[in-house]
């Protein structure tokens, strides 16, 4: 069967799934990320002693952030389809001190395997724009939360994706082309605070923050580097094209002068008390 052009579909059966390990971890580590993730899980509400869940938890960035805010009376659990993110995600808990009140394991958001209202809050943080059918997984996020508890969801959203690039018609040829190729749904942050009010969720509120470099960031540097191999391997533009846009960037960061934005989109709900309208 021939792989789906989105490699977070299905982690385990790319070449290279390290190499994803460390784009994740690289991406977590890369300050402006520090700051969209902390302050979204700050707009959640976790509180402390919480037990929460994180579907979709890759390789435990955000898990071991909850940890922290969570504070030693409470616990996380992250689930992911990927056996060798679970692996790592492990390793990498493991080798941060954060003990037994983060753990991983193998499983798909749409058929968790928890009790009803199993978790005080649940979280998914870029996943849903991989996923084709993301109401399912919202539901079952839903459904383990307690009535009264948090369901808290962030995406990037690649409509929002800007970069000041000499050549505009080719960065929009080349952004847009790809995302729709890659992504179940490019544009799924701005979606998430409809979800959630749709989905039936009480006091649904939305935090739209920016990712913003200035400094070519290795994380942007890797992200942009894929852009480019992805447009020419989908026949969206030739590799001469491709090399001379990349040139380009390259040309705005030696002139001191990149600069490159992307929305992310925060929505979060409260677990009706009564039977779900
Ligand atoms: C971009 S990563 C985000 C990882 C992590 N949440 C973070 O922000 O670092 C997307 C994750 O979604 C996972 N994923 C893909 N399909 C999924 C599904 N059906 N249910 C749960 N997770 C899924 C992938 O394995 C991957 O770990």
């Amino acid at each position: 069967m021939a792989h789906h052009p989105d490699p977070y579909r299905a982690v385990d059966r790319q070449v290279d799934p390290l190499k994803m390990v460390k784009s994740l971890e690289a991406r977590g580590r890369t300050p402006t990320q520090v700051r969209l993730r902390r302050r979204f899980l700050v707009f959640a509400g976790l509180r402390p002693g919480w037990k929460v869940l994180e579907v979709g938890s890759g390789t435990g960035v955000v898990s071991r952030d909850v940890a922290a805010l969570i504070g030693p009376t409470g616990s996380v659990l992250g689930v992911d389809p990927s056996r060798l993110f679970v692996r790592e995600a492990r390793r990498l808990a493991r080798e941060s001190g954060l003990g037994p009140r983060v753990r991983f394991e193998v499983g798909h958001g749409a058929r968790l395997r928890f009790r009803d209202g199993a978790f005080d809050a649940t979280l998914a943080v870029t996943v849903l724009l991989h996923v084709p059918k993301a109401p399912e997984i919202v539901k079952e996020m839903i459904r383990v939360t307690r009535p009264g508890g948090v369901v808290a969801i962030q995406d990037q959203d690649f409509g929002t994706l800007a970069l000041d690039h000499p050549d505009r018609p080719l960065t929009e040829k080349i952004f847009d082309g790809v995302a729709r190729k890659i992504y179940a749904d490019p544009w799924s942050g701005r979606t998430l605070y409809r979800m959630l009010r749709r989905l039936g969720l009480d006091s649904v509120r939305l935090l739209t923050d920016v990712y913003q470099d200035t400094t070519f960031e290795p994380w942007s540097r890797t992200f942009l580097e894929r852009r480019a191999e992805n447009a020419v391997k989908f026949g969206l533009v030739s590799a001469r094209q491709a090399e001379r846009w990349l040139a380009g960037i390259e040309g705005q960061a030696y002139a001191r002068t990149f600069v490159m934005t992307l929305n992310f989109y925060g929505a979060a709900g409260v677990k009706p008390q009564g039977p779900r309208r």
